[in-house]
């Protein structure tokens, strides 16, 4: 099967609004691939900061994504032979990943991985760009959000549950501050994709999210 028919469910949308368990669930429903794209630039963050790399040298960031030395193997991230799953989870990473995410050869660093992504029998990919740059003919689009407090009430029990201390203020001082760089950026700023199903989560379950999802590709592909 050429690439270009290998079926794309597309899911963009903010910090924290519940994509990637929805991402997830709907991957493992099809029997799809999946995608997490955010946790390449969290890769990036994290080695950059390992490294003590200059946030503001766009250059020596971008060299950094070029030869991310990753792999995703069952659930887990691993950078170099080491398990970063939960490492690059962090809240520093998270933040270190949304500045460098602004720079454009970073993003344009990324993409030959990203389309790599795309294998038969499809992909569920998961980020803020997907529809709208890296699979921009995605048979299925979907801008997932939810209000900002549902947003930080869901990460906050992320990070509990997961054993890092959290502050709900902190959090929802920095789900702006995200929420607003992923926005204003030139380059790729989070938005719906043209022609996306645009889905509110804040009151909503992940399975109600999986089933809305599951019905539009349902209709896309007939
Ligand atoms: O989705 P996640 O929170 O893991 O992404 C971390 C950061 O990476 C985001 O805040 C965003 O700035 C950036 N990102 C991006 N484009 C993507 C995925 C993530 O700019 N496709």
């Amino acid at each position: 099967m050429p690439t270009s028919h290998i079926p794309v469910i597309a899911i963009d949308g903010p910090t924290a609004s519940g994509k990637g368990t929805v991402a997830h669930r709907v991957a493992d429903k099809l029997g799809y691939h999946y995608l997490d794209s955010g946790a390449l630039y969290r890769l990036t963050a994290l080695m950059a900061i390992r490294r003590g790399t200059d946030l503001a040298d766009e250059h020596a960031l971008a060299k950094l994504a070029e030869h991310l030395p990753c792999s995703f193997v069952g659930g887990d991230v691993i950078l170099s032979q080491e398990n970063v799953s939960d490492a690059i989870r962090a809240e520093e990473v998270g933040n270190t990943a949304s500045k460098i995410a602004v720079y454009p050869t970073v993003r344009h660093a990324l993409i030959g991985l990203q389309l790599g992504f795309r294998k038969a029998p499809g992909l569920v990919a998961d980020g803020r760009d997907m529809g709208s740059v890296i699979f921009p003919h995605a048979q299925v689009k979907v801008f997932l959000t939810a209000s900002v407090a549902a947003r930080a009430g869901r990460r906050y029990k992320q990070l509990i549950d997961k054993g890092f201390s959290a502050s709900m203020e902190d959090l929802l001082m920095d789900l702006q501050a995200r929420d607003d760089r992923d926005t204003q950026r030139a380059i790729a700023p989070l938005l719906p994709a043209e022609g996306a199903h645009v889905l509110d989560t804040s009151d909503m379950t992940a399975d109600e999210a999986v089933d809305a999802v599951l019905k539009w590709h349902a209709s896309a592909i007939k």
